[in-house]
């Protein structure tokens, strides 16, 4: 079992109206790990994630999940997660409803559904604010009552689609925390999708790196900073990271 890849991606092919949106994509993601995919708008990186999760599909290539061939099973049936990039709420439920709707749409046992939500609740740090209404909440907030919501369907994979891209500086710092914390909670695979060197850098086992449609590379983050592959990573990531970010690095082996 535990050398088993969580996830396999074999020569994903994408095109939309004849364009190359994603060319030869193929990574590993270890049961645990934390990847990032980090690259610029428009090179892909929702597409793959919707390819990953199944309400897109792709021209050519497989997905593996556990060793288990995933590439034409529905969304319902691969035990993933998405954390979008705009939190989509429903304004008129509060928190706890908001939570529970989709249990509730599952027709799981009421005691069951009082549970999960419940405890994710708890575990984003937000069962105070369980009786309150999104809109009376700041924007960090609502992204953990998404995150919340998507932890109640209990995925062995999460994604995240730029979930900070809407929030200030300060809640992000914040959040890429407790994400981390989050994740050595849970112990789950998470795959986050970011423009943002400094969040991919700081959060990542791993970093697969996108530029024009496909992989440039993929490595771990202190690996990518000493050794980058070509001038699209030097120039564009590891440049572009702050001095402290890099002093971490730096002082890392
Ligand atoms: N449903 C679609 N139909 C046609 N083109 C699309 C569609 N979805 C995305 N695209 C195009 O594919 C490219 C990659 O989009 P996307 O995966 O959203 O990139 P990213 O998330 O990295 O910003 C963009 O040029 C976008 O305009
Ligand atoms: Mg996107």
């Amino acid at each position: 079992m535990d050398n088993l890849n969580k996830i396999s991606v074999v020569n994903i092919n994408k095109k939309y109206n004849g364009q190359i949106i994603l060319e030869d994509i193929s990574f590993d993601i270890k049961s645990g790990e934390f990847i990032s995919i980090l690259g610029s708008s428009g090179c892909g990186k929702t597409t793959l994630l919707k390819i990953l999760i199944g309400i897109e599909k792709s021209d050519t290539g497989s997905i593996l999940k556990d060793g288990e061939e995933i590439t034409n099973k529905k969304p319902s049936e691969r035990g993933m997660g998405l954390v979008f990039q705009n939190y989509a709420l429903f304004p008129n439920m509060n928190v706890w409803n908001n939570v529970a709707y989709a249990l509730k749409a599952q027709r799981l046992p009421k005691e069951e559904i009082k549970q999960r939500v419940d405890d994710v609740l708890a575990i984003v740090g937000l069962s105070e604010f369980a009786l309150k209404k999104p809109g009376k909440m700041s924007g960090g907030q609502q992204q953990r009552v998404a995150i919340a919501r998507t932890l109640a369907l209990n995925p062995d994979i999460i994604l995240f689609d730029e979930p900070m891209a809407a929030l200030d500086a300060d809640i992000r710092m914040s959040l890429r925390k407790e994400i981390k914390e989050l994740q050595k909670k849970l112990n789950k695979t998470m795959i986050y999708v970011t423009h943002d060197q400094e969040e991919a850098f700081s959060m990542s086992d791993r970093i697969i790196v996108m530029n024009d449609n496909h992989i440039v590379q993929y490595d771990t983050p202190n690996n990518i900073y000493k050794h980058p592959q070509n001038d699209f990573v030097k120039k564009f990531v590891v440049n572009h990271l702050d001095e402290k970010a890099k002093a971490i690095l730096d002082s890392t082996k």
